[in-house]
């Protein structure tokens, strides 16, 4: 009982706090995950450095629960990686009744109380509107790596993005203005349900959470790049200053 009216007045105050709009949202766009029936997700709730120590959890609009972090559950697992000033959120064994909105939330210690730093929608589909060939890649630093994302056809008007979370930076499909960077390419595969990105001379910050979507739509992916090979001759376009060095790793 006591629990429940825990959770309720928790409940309250989020809706209150968001209906006064004091909450310092993201700014984020409208952001709808598509998943397989059945299948798996992990989101990123990337929050300011000055939470490492705060409280996090993850809240459903349908259950009205919340879930600290570092909980692990058979098909839940919130888990805070302090050292990158986000906390990641797996969801398994995703069905119907798990559609509609959740929030990642930080505990301020100040006011407004409460900080929702992610909202998103899950949208559990038999054949997602949005997903990626593989949810997790990797590359080298130096190296390419590409990934393929497929969209349903009636997405083929829609804007299409590959978008890093962190400092919410996008790549657009069709885009040659010069504000996007040549390191990354991102095209329309033939056919039109498909588009690749590829990014090349990876450098070890291009690491962390990356989604592509198409309208939307979404799906995320983690980007792992590992040190150069020993041995290896490594040309590392440096983005910023248009230089090209050798980093030779014994
Ligand atoms: C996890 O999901 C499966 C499939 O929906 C379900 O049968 C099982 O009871 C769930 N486990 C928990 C602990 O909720
Ligand atoms: C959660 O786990 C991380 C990594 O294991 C740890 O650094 C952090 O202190 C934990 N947070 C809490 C609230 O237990
Ligand atoms: C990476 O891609 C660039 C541009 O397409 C290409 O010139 C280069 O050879 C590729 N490097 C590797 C290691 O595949
Ligand atoms: C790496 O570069 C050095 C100097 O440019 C060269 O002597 C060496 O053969 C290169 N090694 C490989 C594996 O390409
Ligand atoms: C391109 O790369 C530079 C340096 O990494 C970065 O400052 C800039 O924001 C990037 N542009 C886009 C559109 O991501």
């Amino acid at each position: 009982m006591t629990a429940y009216a825990n959770t309720n007045t928790f409940y309250i105050s989020i809706w209150f706090w968001l209906i006064l709009g004091v909450v310092s949202y993201s700014g984020w766009s409208k952001h709808v995950l598509t998943v397989q029936t059945g299948g798996s997700v992990t989101i990123p709730c990337h929050y300011d450095k000055k939470y490492t120590q705060q409280k996090k959890y993850w809240f459903s609009e349908i259950d009205k629960s919340k879930t600290y972090t570092n909980k692990t559950e058979e098909n839940l697992s919130v888990i805070d990686h302090p050292d990158q000033s986000l906390f990641t959120v797996t969801m398994r064994n995703l069905q119907n009744k798990h559609n509609g909105h959740y929030y990642c939330v930080v505990e301020t210690g100040e006011q407004p109380p409460i900080n929702i730093i992610y909202e998103t929608q899950l949208k559990i589909q038999s054949a997602p509107d949005v997903s990626l060939v593989s949810s997790s890649v990797s590359g080298h630093e130096g190296g390419n790596f590409s990934v393929q994302c497929l969209y349903s056809s009636e997405y083929q008007i829609k804007l299409r993005q590959w978008c890093r979370y962190k400092d919410q930076s996008c790549y657009t499909v069709g885009r040659t203005d010069t504000s996007q960077n040549s390191s990354v390419q991102i095209s329309d595969d033939d056919g039109g349900r498909s588009f690749t990105v590829l990014m090349t001379g990876l450098r070890l910050t291009d690491s962390g959470w990356y989604f592509c979507s198409a309208g939307e739509a979404l799906n995320p992916v983690y980007l792992t790049v590992t040190e150069a090979e020993p041995g290896t001759n490594v040309s590392i376009n440096h983005k910023c200053f248009d230089t090209t060095f050798e980093i030779k790793h014994n």
